[in-house]
């Protein structure tokens, strides 16, 4: 009997001494810190996959079925947190500027807006296939000397002539599957908002120069969809159109390069992990006079986040020809007559999130007993994105301790989107809270019953104090407004 209760503590004699784990927990700090050499914020993309799905905030799409690609699904974290970007966007865009007003155009158009707008002849890209291994390339992003032999960069089997292939999805409108029946799904936001332009400074008399803003569901047929849900064929995009006096266009063009760099060091974004990139003549889309990307530095390398783009009076100018309809815009002080030029801020709310995720995501060691409890992944989201923003735990479930929490939980919950967690250890729920990005922990323990007050806990630096449960709401309102990122 005395040996079966000593079995389970010799084992754990051995292994807690053993010089293997020792090995074992070296070669993963080693790793760690080549991780860290090579991306500062220590965020891989297998890791940021793994713990969005483990965690719930984004599963591949149809997965039961093998996974449908460039498609994903967001779990109860991941529409928290894509509410919140999307939130903090249009708080900046409309709430905060007088000019902007909102539009939530429908994704089906008439055909022929794509036709004025260029996408039908225009929005391509170059494809070649492989004829041994069958696998498809955009042939601008295969090197130069693969793409001229005509090599596969995969197997150096043949690969067919390069040939355009026009991004957006057709589909038919009701029975009849004939071209008079074709639609698409639009590709970008950007379209619905300039059709309704002359609606919105009618219904809204809106003066120029103003904005409008959408958030929506954008569709591309892309050929390589890999980095998770970098590049998908179904999206989200943040975009904001801007009207302004032709002349004006180079100012307003640079004052919403300067706003939109802004608002992303606003929601404390590691900004050596931004910078700007110019498009070149090659690069520039169809529409734009001059365009710049907001590129983040992804785990994968530096990548287009945002994009802002002069794009003239060239989508108001095709809408005219191809509508026949005037959408001059006619100064009511002194009746002048012009079509308006488009200063385009474009951000994709589903990249936003990816980037968001990778930003936030830490590893930190918290202790030296060389353990896996020794280290912690924590994801430090502003307390304005976090999909949780409090969680209340009580320290045990037993003596009224539990619905005291719950009792507390409550009243928090008018104010703030709320967890409650009372299974296992208090340091494994702190962590398990500190993987989701959780800013504030209240823990409820025997003292709360004695004298009302509770253990309000930071995710950042770990740091608790003790405050009167009267006290809470006030306080996290401030944390979360005076919030600074310490790492
Ligand atoms: N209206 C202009 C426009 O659509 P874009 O550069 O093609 O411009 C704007 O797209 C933003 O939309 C990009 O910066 C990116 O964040 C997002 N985006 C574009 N294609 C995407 C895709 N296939 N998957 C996810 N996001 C995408």
């Amino acid at each position: 009997m005395y040996g079966l209760f000593r079995a389970p503590f010799l084992l754990y004699i051995i292994i807690r001494y053993s010089p293997f784990k020792i090995i074992c927990f070296k070669e993963r700090s080693k790793l760690m810190s080549d991780t860290l050499n090579e991306y500062q914020g220590k965020a891989t993309m297998e890791k940021i996959t793994s713990l969005a799905k483990r965690r719930g905030f984004v599963f591949q799409s149809s997965e039961i079925y093998g996974g449908q690609s460039g498609a994903w699904d967001y779990g109860p974290l991941g529409i928290e947190l894509k509410n919140r970007i999307a939130g903090a966007w249009w708080k900046e865009m409309t709430q905060l500027n007088d000019d902007i007003v909102g539009l939530d155009a429908a994704i089906l158009m008439h055909p022929r807006t794509w036709e004025a707008s260029g996408h039908v002849e225009n929005f391509t890209d170059p494809l070649v296939d492989c004829k041994k291994c069958k696998s498809r390339f955009r042939a601008d992003q295969i090197p130069e000397e693969k793409l001229s032999s005509k090599k596969c960069p995969d197997c150096d089997g043949e690969l067919t002539d390069t040939r355009k292939f026009n991004l957006m999805f057709k589909t038919n409108i009701g029975p009849a599957e004939d071209t008079s029946s074709v639609i698409y799904l639009r590709p970008e936001t950007a379209q619905g908002i300039y059709v309704n332009y002359k609606n919105i400074v009618q219904s809204n008399r809106m003066k120029i120069p103003f904005g409008i803003a959408q958030i929506g569901k954008a569709f591309r047929n892309e050929i390589v969809t890999k980095n998770f849900i970098f590049r998908t064929c179904e999206f989200e995009q943040m975009e904001m159109q801007y009207f302004v006096k032709g002349g004006t266009d180079e100012e307003w063009f640079n004052t919403w390069r300067k706003r939109r760099w802004a608002y992303y060091e606003k929601l404390g974004v590691s900004m050596d992990h931004l910078r700007w990139h110019q498009h070149g003549p090659g690069e520039l889309a169809h529409y734009a006079k001059e365009a710049w990307d907001i590129e983040y530095l992804f785990p994968m390398g530096w990548r287009e986040l945002e994009g802002v783009h002069n794009r003239t009076d060239y989508d108001l100018g095709r809408h005219t020809e191809y509508s026949g309809k005037d959408l001059q815009y006619i100064d009511q002080e002194t009746n002048e007559r012009y079509v308006p030029y488009i200063i385009e801020t474009s951000a994709g709310l589903t990249r936003n999130l990816l980037m968001i995720l990778c930003d936030a995501y830490d590893e930190e060691q918290v202790a030296d007993k060389g353990s896996d409890d020794d280290w912690r992944t924590v994801l430090r989201f502003h307390p304005v994105l976090a999909p949780i923003t409090v969680a209340v735990l009580p320290l045990m479930k037993k003596d009224g301790l539990a619905e005291l929490a719950q009792d507390i939980r409550k009243e928090l919950k008018e104010d703030f989107s709320t967890d409650y967690d009372q299974s296992g250890a208090i340091g494994r729920r702190y962590r398990r809270q500190d993987e989701v990005g959780t800013p504030f922990c209240v823990t409820v323990d025997y003292q709360s019953k004695e004298d009302g007050t509770v253990t309000l806990r930071y995710r950042d630096s770990m740091e608790q104090i003790r405050i009167s449960r009267t006290e809470l709401v006030q306080r996290l309102r401030t944390d979360i407004k005076e919030y600074k990122r310490i790492k």
